[in-house]
């Protein structure tokens, strides 16, 4: 086994459609299901099946159709909850049930009204009885990143042994940072005696906006599967964006020697598909899949990028699924991307002819935000007929 190997397990279905405004139908969550398949997502949280009959519906048909990925569904812990997600995943090639309590002392005493035994107790039995149902089940502890270092490592010990097959340690209200949060993954693994039973995963949420880091930091310490969503659709903030998480895997091997199995080359259409399906548009500034990612307005920088592309760009566009970068006419361009961008319109001019059209192109991208090709063309031609 490679050791290095990082799981990806995708919950854009599930955390992800817990965004306010993001549900999704039947039939849009199988075509996202597929898409994730397609680009090699090894875990497909697909939903809640006890939320409603409409989520046990959709689980049950990606369970259906996906053949490659392991189909997750969500359950509280209770008997009902786990029963309706076994159903939900058994016509999967490859099921597994993810049961979760929370284990802080906040959303002990005022969510559960639990006392801490109990909810020990409830991590036994909720894993045990999930583990006879399949052989393939997740604990999570919710609010694990606020919860008690002693009483974590307990109840972690206690789902290993009651066959939990993976520990989620989530980020539940994206609180953590970075440096804490991989001291505690390394915590887990310096205490807990059976934690070489178990994969341990992570789940950040990005209320500070730390998410990315925060999973890359526990990858370090150990975690090798990461949960994550497109574009970091998820509740509130959203969750840990998996283009940004796999693109930083696959960009700094030199600090970070680890590999997932995405195809990062599907992650734009991925991410587009999220997009459309949702409503939900990415900023343009967004890593990774934002419109300008991958575009260069500055003069300085295009002139850099035109010499070679690694001036400016720390990954190729070809590496995310786009054919080309692309050079914004703007006020800040320089004389070398306009020459680019005249050959690339099919002109061939003389030195006066691009240097009094460079000059009519400035002007207006003074009085214009946006240049856009067309705008190039009517000034040329416009040249060309005034001789
Ligand atoms: O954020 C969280 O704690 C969750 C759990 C249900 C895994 O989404
Ligand atoms: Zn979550």
């Amino acid at each position: 086994m490679d050791t290095n190997r990082v799981i990806i397990f995708d919950t854009t279905l599930r955390d992800g459609e817990q965004s306010p405004g993001a549900s999704m139908n039947l039939e849009e969550k199988v075509r996202i299901a597929l898409a994730l398949e397609e680009m090699g997502v090894d875990v497909i949280e697909a939903g809640f099946p006890i939320a409603s009959n409409g989520d046990f519906e959709a689980v049950e048909a990606v369970a259906k159709v996906v053949k490659t990925s392991t189909i997750c569904g969500l359950a509280r812990a209770t008997k009902g909850d786990i029963d309706r997600c076994a159903e939900a995943i058994r016509p999967a090639a490859s099921g597994r049930i993810h049961t979760f309590l929370s284990t802080s002392p906040l959303h002990m005493k005022y969510k559960l009204q639990m006392e801490p035994e109990k909810v020990l107790e409830k991590v036994r039995e909720s894993v045990a009885y999930a583990r006879k149902l399949t052989d393939n089940v997740e604990w999570s502890a919710e609010d694990g990143s606020r919860t008690e270092h002693d009483f974590l490592c307990r109840c972690v010990e206690a789902a290993i042994d009651a066959g939990a097959t993976t520990i989620n340690i989530p980020d539940t209200v994206g609180y953590a940072i970075p440096e804490e949060y991989a001291a505690l993954i390394a915590m887990l693994f310096n205490r807990v005696p059976n934690m070489d039973k178990a994969i341990i995963s992570v789940h950040c949420h990005n209320d500070l906006g730390l998410a990315v880091a925060n999973s890359l930091a526990a990858v370090g310490k150990g975690a090798r599967q990461v949960e994550c969503t497109i574009n970091g659709l998820g509740e509130r903030a959203g969750n840990a964006a998996m283009e940004e998480i796999v693109m930083a895997l696959r960009t700094r091997p030199d600090l970070m020697p680890y590999r997932t199995g995405i195809k990062t080359e599907a992650i734009t259409r991925a991410s587009r598909l999220v997009s459309t399906i949702t409503g939900f548009v990415v900023q343009p500034n967004k890593a990774i899949v934002g419109k300008n990612a991958f575009a260069h307005e500055s003069g300085i920088h295009q002139d850099g990028v035109l010499k070679h592309a690694q001036t400016y760009e720390i990954m190729t566009p070809e590496s995310v699924g786009l054919h080309r970068s692309s050079l914004v006419m703007g006020k800040h361009s320089g004389r070398a991307a306009f020459k680019a961008k005249l050959k690339e319109l099919g002109y061939d001019l003389g030195d006066n002819a691009v240097e009094d059209a460079f000059n009519r192109f400035k002007d207006l991208a003074d009085r214009k935000k946006d240049v856009f090709d067309e705008d190039i063309v009517a000034l040329v031609d416009d040249a060309v007929v005034r001789g």
